[in-house]
């Protein structure tokens, strides 16, 4: 959560290529942005990244905001100054002790109510004293709590950038080195990027960089090369969510062809650990948790025991030891939650392994063996191709064990859902006014009702539910009045049918997502071909996703970027 950005270039850069660099993280927060410039200029406002004043600059920082200290005001905006306006800093994080150093530095205004602004005010009082590197050392010994920060300073020709567990990495673009919170912020630029470990900082030039641990010694660092898939810079659909809706089936045979080739023996190892080991445990948060509850009933299917938990419980929840596998699923590998779950069970022993979008994150660099889900690049703060992708390689993965689905044909299934959208559209307007949603599913449908419902609340502001169709007579059916919806995937399973049935008795209304003929117990049908378990999941998912963009098309919501949320989510 947050973007941040630091550019040193051997160029003049105008304020318009900053925010064009800085829109790229727009998707990691998005409820103010701010920048600074070497020349001292200072701007920032809340709302959409737009230009505020044109300037020119050879170094720069810049700022996307998810709030968490401080309200939403152009004040609490990032880049906060010190008292003197010379020392400017962006930071992703939280300083949990944040108060105790402001206690510490009497004296110095304070102008916002974040807990970022005492980095600069930390650094102004150290400067008197000792130089930036220096003070940035003992910042990193002082402060506690979690953060990724960029210095800037006035007439300064060299930027500063520390790190303690939210993501930070440097990209080297040859006439310019940019310090970003990802590698989407610079990858239209370079495939070149050195990452932070935590406790580290650099110094960056336009023509030169170095790297130092927190007891100030120069470090050698790797530099990476990786490959991205950008999406395409034409963009032929009204909204990016729509647009990697029906990326999805090529997507998907992307990723089967590379786990046929380029992945094939990171595939073959992911199972060989998995039989070598006493006790599968998948870990993940939102919508890649629905991925892997998917994976613990393919593999299931298949013979193999596995469970999930969510990251931020995982603690609570699970015995770990050396002969446990821990599988983290994340889109971008940044999540904190996760990072956290996943460093808890190395220092248990456990082996992880981990299928990951971004390459190079955190998750990633953490694992014993990372496979890439090839989503490539997605805008959408709702997962909705990353998801798909996430699954298609848990089913490939229960294939080996000899589940028998054959995901090569799932991408015809996909497209066939495509020319249901008419009939999706229209039962979306007819449920735009809705306030509550229930979806029923059993087995497969389970995990798909639940992604559904996740959909339904983050894009269309839905109060929605998804649930075991055998739980809504434990309490849930108390809900049910005339005309509430509820959405029933129905594949078969005759207990689904007599759910849905038991909403219908109470005036509830049956919207069913069916690959069964002549069903009576709903009007409204969204039909869809596919003769087994995995395929119906699969093509229900897209089913959901399109009707929870035309709910929230239908009541002009921002789709691509839900209010109060972020794609990266990287606090606790
Ligand atoms: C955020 C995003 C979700 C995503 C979740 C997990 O909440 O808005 O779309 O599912 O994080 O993210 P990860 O990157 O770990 O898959």
């Amino acid at each position: 959560m947050c973007g941040i950005i630091g550019i040193v270039s051997k160029n003049l850069f105008s304020s318009e290529d900053l925010l064009r660099a800085l829109k790229r993280l727009e998707y990691r927060g998005y409820d103010s942005f701010g920048y600074a410039t070497n020349s001292g200029i200072l701007e920032k406002d809340i709302g959409e990244i737009r230009l505020l004043s044109s300037n020119e600059c050879t170094t720069a920082i810049g700022h996307t905001r998810w709030a968490t200290h401080g309200g939403v005001t152009k004040l609490n905006a990032h880049p906060h100054a010190d008292c003197k306006n010379e020392i400017f800093i962006v930071h992703n994080g939280i300083i949990e002790n944040y108060l105790e150093l402001k206690e510490k530095l009497r004296g110095h205004v304070f102008r916002s109510e974040t807990d970022s602004e005492v980095i600069a005010h930390y650094l102004e009082e150290k400067l008197k004293t000792k130089p930036m590197r220096e003070a940035i050392i003992d910042f990193i010994n002082e402060a506690e709590g979690t953060f990724a920060v960029v210095v800037l300073q006035k007439s300064g020709q060299q930027l500063y950038a520390f790190k303690r567990d939210s993501p930070l990495v440097l990209g080297l673009a040859g006439d310019a080195n940019i310090f970003a919170s990802d590698i989407y912020a610079f990858s239209d630029k370079t495939n070149k990027a050195v990452f932070f470990e935590d406790d580290e900082f650099a110094e960056v030039s336009d023509s030169s960089y170095a790297f130092y641990n927190k007891s100030g010694n120069m470090l050698d660092k790797k530099i990476y090369e990786f490959e991205w898939k950008e999406e395409e810079s034409e963009m032929k659909f009204d909204h990016y969510m729509l647009k990697e809706i029906y990326e999805q089936p090529a997507v998907a045979e992307r990723l089967i062809n590379s786990l046929r080739t380029v992945q094939a023996d990171k595939l073959e190892n992911l199972v060989s650990l998995i039989k070598n080991s006493r006790r599968i445990i998948f870990i993940a948060v939102g919508t890649s948790y629905h991925a892997s509850l998917l994976g613990v009933y393919f593999l299931h299917k298949a013979g193999v025991e596995a469970q999930t938990i969510i990251a931020s419980e995982f603690k609570d929840y699970a015995n770990v030891d050396e002969n446990t596998l821990v599988i983290a699923i994340t889109q971008s590998g940044e999540t904190m939650d996760l990072i956290d779950a996943v460093k808890h069970a190395k220092r248990k022993g456990a082996k992880i392994a981990s299928l990951v979008n971004v390459p190079y994150s955190t998750v990633q660099r953490l694992s014993d063996l990372s496979l890439q889900i090839e989503a490539g690049q997605e805008i959408c703060v709702a997962a909705t191709k990353s998801f798909m992708n996430q699954v298609i390689l848990l089913l490939s993965l229960a294939r080996e064990f000899g589940y028998d689905v054959n995901p090569e044909k799932i991408s015809e299934v996909m497209r066939s859902v495509f020319g249901k959208e008419e009939k999706i559209k229209s039962i979306a307007r007819s449920l735009s006014a809705s306030k509550d949603l229930y979806i029923i599913g059993r087995g497969l449908s389970y995990p798909v009702s639940r992604e559904i419902a996740l959909k339904l609340k983050e894009i269309s502001y839905v109060h929605a539910e998804g649930m075991m169709g055998g739980e809504l007579k434990h309490g849930t059916l108390a809900l049910i009045e005339e005309g509430t919806p509820v959405i029933a995937l129905i594949n078969g399973n005759p207990h689904i049918i007599s759910n849905a049935m038991e909403v219908k008795a109470r005036g509830g209304r049956i919207i069913a997502v069916t690959n069964q003929k002549n069903l009576s117990v709903a009007k409204d049908l969204i039909e869809i071909d596919a003769d087994n378990d995995a395929a119906f999941a699969i093509a229900a998912i897209i089913a959901g996703q399109l009707l929870t963009y035309y709910i929230a098309k239908e009541k002009d919501l921002p789709i691509d970027k839900p209010r109060n949320l972020a794609k990266s989510v990287t606090v606790k």
